[in-house]
Formats: structure tokens, C-alpha cells, sequence
């Protein structure tokens, strides 16, 4: 199950996870562009492709999606959630409706569904929890701290549900990109540059680390290397940097 698939990271984690032979539900709110996607993936890779609309701050609608997906087949092996927000950080500081927004969408609702699946893997004695976090939660930043603090939180409760879930064979991977060339970072990032990475690129690692089973996963590779060093700066001298 794929949520967030009609758009970036999302959409292209469900095209690998079909074009390597995996039936998929797919989810988001706009379930026209989901019919359109599930229809290509179909007729590209042969998969069977159901289409569910998830809305992230619908809480009580979180539950019975995943019964309905996990429940009645019991086949459900594995879920990403790829949902998120983002807005500017001006926007978040002058209207609390936007900061709310971006904390339900990306923690508050990751927390509903991840609880809602871990109770069904946790019965069925196996199963895949990815989710995808972000390197802006591993450092405070004055440019993006309402979103960053979102993903710091939902980091943070991966860890814990990974801890809680080690006795059972549920894996909870934790992906943190980089830059991503999707419609959430339309224009604010340089074409070409080289730390950019696609969707696709991003969803091969995602992929190959849900089948190692990995705790936590950068992608690219290299943002473990940035993020160490921005990490180790220490506070006093970081407060003061433009970042
Ligand atoms: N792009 C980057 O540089 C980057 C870097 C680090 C982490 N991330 C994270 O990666 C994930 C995917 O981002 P992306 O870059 O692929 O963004 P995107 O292209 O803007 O896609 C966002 C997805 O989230 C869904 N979504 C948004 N609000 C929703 C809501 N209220 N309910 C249900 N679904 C909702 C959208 O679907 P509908 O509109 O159809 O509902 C869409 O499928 C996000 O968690 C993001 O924070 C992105």
C-alpha cells in the first residue's frame, strides 16, 4: 500500500514497487490522478492496482481504510506512507492554520495509520511500515523549522515504534531524502544541482532498503555525510548561521 502515490517520492515508490511484480493499493486524495496512474501501471507491469482515497487529516477515516486494505484480504505485506506538506516558513509563522496543517499532515496522521497497521502486522506476525521522514528533522533550521519539527517528531516516533515492534518481524524503515525534484519543491530548487535527486532515484533506495529491512535509510547515500556534519555543529555557533 502506497499512500501519497499521485505525486513525487509517492508515485514513483508505487511504479518500482509494480514494475518488481507487486500488486498495490494506492492512496491520496485525489483519486481521479490515482485511476489514471493505477490504469498505466497495469497495463505496464501486469499488477493489480486498487485505488483508495486517503485524506491525512481525515483521523477517523484511518482505521478502516487499513482494515478494509488488511482486514478482508489479509495480504497487506508492507505500507509507505508518502503523504506530506509543506508550505513556506513566513507562511507558518504568521498563520497557525498552515503550521497546524503542516503537523497533522506530517506527523499527527503518520502517528493514526502507523498505529492502525502495526496492530494488523503485529496479528498477522510480519509485515513493512516505511515512512517517509525528511533530513530537515534532524536539524532545527530558521528557513523551514515548522516543517522540520514536523518530521523531527515523526522521526522520533519511528524510533519508539521500531523499538516497541523488535520482538515481532515488523520492520519500520525511516527514509530521510535530501532535495527532491517533485511538485512540493517546485521552484525553489536549482535545475541541475547536483545534491537534486529524482523521484526515481529516491524510490529505488526506498524500495531496496524496505526489502534489506534497513532502520534508516538516507537518499541519496550522501545526506547521512551532510546531515553528520550539520548535526555536529555545535548550538552556540550554529544559532548564528544564516541557514
Ligand atoms: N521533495 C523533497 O525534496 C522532499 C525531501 C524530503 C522529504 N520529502 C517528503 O517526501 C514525501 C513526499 O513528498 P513529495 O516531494 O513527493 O511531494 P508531492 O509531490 O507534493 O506529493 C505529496 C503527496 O502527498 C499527498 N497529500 C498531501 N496532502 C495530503 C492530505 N491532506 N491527505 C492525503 N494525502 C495528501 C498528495 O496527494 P493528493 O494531493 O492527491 O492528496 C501527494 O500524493 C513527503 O512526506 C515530503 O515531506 C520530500
Amino acid at each position: 500500500m502506497v499512500l501519497g502515490a499521485s505525486s513525487g517520492i509517492g508515485c514513483a515508490v508505487a511504479a518500482e514497487l509494480a514494475r518488481t511484480g507487486h500488486d498495490l493499493v494506492i492512496g491520496s486524495r485525489d483519486t481521479q490522478k490515482l485511476e489514471r496512474i493505477a490504469a498505466d501501471l497495469r497495463l505496464r507491469h501486469g499488477v493489480d492496482v486498487r485505488v483508495e482515497a486517503f485524506d491525512a487529516l481525515d483521523f477517523a477515516s484511518h482505521r478502516p481504510l487499513i482494515e478494509r486494505c488488511a482486514g478482508t484480504e489479509g495480504d497487506l505485506a508492507g505500507i509507505v506512507l508518502s503523504h506530506g506538506y509543506m508550505a513556506t516558513q513566513e507562511k507558518g509563522q504568521s498563520d497557525f492554520e498552515t503550521a497546524r496543517r503542516t503537523i497533522d499532515v506530517n506527523f499527527t496522521s503518520c502517528v493514526s495509520v502507523c498505529e492502525a497497521v502495526a496492530e494488523f502486522f503485529v496479528k498477522r506476525g510480519d509485515g513493512v511500515i516505511c515512512v517517509v521522514s525528511s533530513v530537515a528533522g534532524d536539524r532545527g533550521r530558521q528557513s523551514n523549522y515548522i516543517y522540520g519539527s514536523s518530521k523531527a517528531g515523526l522521526t522520533a516516533y519511528l524510533q519508539g515504534l521500531r523499538n516497541r515492534l523488535a520482538p515481532s518481524k515488523v520492520a519500520v524503515v525511516t527514509v530521510k531524502p535530501g532535495f527532491v525534484d517533485t511538485p512540493m519543491t517546485y521552484g525553489l530548487l536549482k535545475p541541475g544541482s547536483r545534491v537534486v535527486a529524482s523521484p526515481q532515484r529516491v524510490a529505488a533506495d526506498i524500495c531496496r532498503g524496505m526489502a534489506r529491512r534497513k532502520d534508516v535509510i538516507y537518499t541519496p547515500w550522501f545526506w547521512r555525510i551532510i546531515m553528520t556534519i550539520i548535526c555536529s555543529i555545535p548550538e552556540r555557533v550554529f544559532k548564528k548561521l544564516k541557514t
